[in-house]
């Protein structure tokens, strides 16, 4: 394998502005990410605008800091690269235009990379070959469950038809008064109430089906507090209704992912994206791995939610084939991995 000069990766698809300095197969030289989750806080949610603005002010000063902890300098890299989708086209603009005049100033090849394969490599960062395995991807935006033959090669097998995992928490936090995002205030309440005290539904759950909804259950938490407003004002009420929540997320997630297992036959299982970290979702797979004999992939902690490394690290197979982007490439709001 031909060694790579460092890597320059820079994210900016949602909320975080992320930039790494990455030198192959996986030495992570610096990994900064400035977040504008309270900035979104008080509107709820994010707003594309007020993160494009955000990212423009805070990406320059973040890749000089970078490669000052990197301890190079610019001329020292081999490749620039940065996520040109999926996610808010405001906000990748910013990222990808950097990441393009970066390029251009120095002579060095720009490569455009795909946030969902960051996440979905983001277990293996530093691994040379990526193994078969089955890759439960849950974060903000998305919900799936990819084949992965190796780096590169990517089946889905199912995905949400509606709200992603992420996206599931946060609303239904939101509807119990909690800050964004709410799928880490939920995790954290959840910890001391009973998960059996109510009942949410479970969508999608006739036989052989891989996909997911998560819509009817944001629905029922709806009616539900409308008909028991009282729950939320003491915290043995609140801890139970997040409790209650979670196990229906994660019981979803866990049901799925064994699934998809037994079908295709596989033995490792990965699991990437902001919900990755949650509690009960890492200790469910962790049992069910136990159980079946299977091997589990999880990401680091600070790997799991959006960060500019794993960017990095997608971005090395290609590059060693030889890959690069044209200048002129748009960004891709849309763009999805795998068949
Ligand atoms: O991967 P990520 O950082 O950004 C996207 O690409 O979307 O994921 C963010 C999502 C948010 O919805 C957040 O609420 C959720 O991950 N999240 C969690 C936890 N930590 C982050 N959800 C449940 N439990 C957690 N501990
Ligand atoms: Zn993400």
């Amino acid at each position: 394998m031909p060694s790579l000069a460092p890597i320059l990766a820079i994210e900016s698809s949602c909320d975080e502005t992320a930039v790494a300095i990455l030198r192959a197969p996986g030495s992570i030289l610096s990994s900064l990410i400035a977040s504008q989750a309270e900035l979104h806080a008080r509107f709820g949610g994010v707003v594309p605008e007020v993160a494009s603005r955000n990212h423009l002010m805070a990406i320059d000063p973040l890749v000089r800091r970078a490669l000052e902890e990197a301890g190079i300098a610019a001329s020292d890299l081999g490749a620039v690269v940065a996520t040109s989708g999926p996610g808010l086209a405001p906000a990748l603009l910013v990222g990808a235009s950097y990441a393009k005049g970066f390029s251009l100033a120095l002579g060095i090849p720009y490569l455009a990379i795909n946030h969902l394969e960051g996440h979905l490599l983001s277990p293996f960062l530093g691994a040379v070959e990526i193994p078969e395995h089955l890759a439960l991807l849950v974060s903000g935006g998305h919900t799936q469950l990819t084949h992965v033959r190796g780096a590169g090669d990517y089946s889905v097998l199912g995905r949400t038809l509606d709200d992603a995992a992420g996206e599931a928490f946060d609303k239904t936090a939101k509807l119990l008064g909690l800050p964004y995002p709410g799928g880490i205030e939920i995790d954290r309440l959840a910890e001391g109430g009973n998960p059996e005290r109510h009942q949410f539904p479970k969508g999608l759950m006739e036989k052989g089906n891989l996909d997911f909804s998560f819509s009817g259950l944001k629905t029922s938490v709806r009616y539900f507090l409308e008909k028991n407003p009282d729950l939320c004002s003491t915290s043995e009420g609140m801890a139970d209704l997040c409790a209650s929540i979670r196990k229906a997320i994660v019981g979803v997630l866990l049901e799925k992912t064994e699934r998809a297992m037994e079908i295709s036959g596989l033995h490792e299982l990965a699991v990437s994206g902001g919900v990755a970290a949650n509690r009960a979702l890492r200790h469910g797979l962790q049992d069910l791995c136990n159980t079946k004999g299977w091997k589990l992939h999880l990401p680091a902690p600070e790997l799991a939610t959006d960060n500019a490394a794993m960017i990095a690290f997608a971005a090395l197979h290609h590059l060693r084939s030889g890959e690069q982007s044209s200048l002129g490439l748009e960004i891709a709001p849309q763009w999805q991995v795998g068949n």
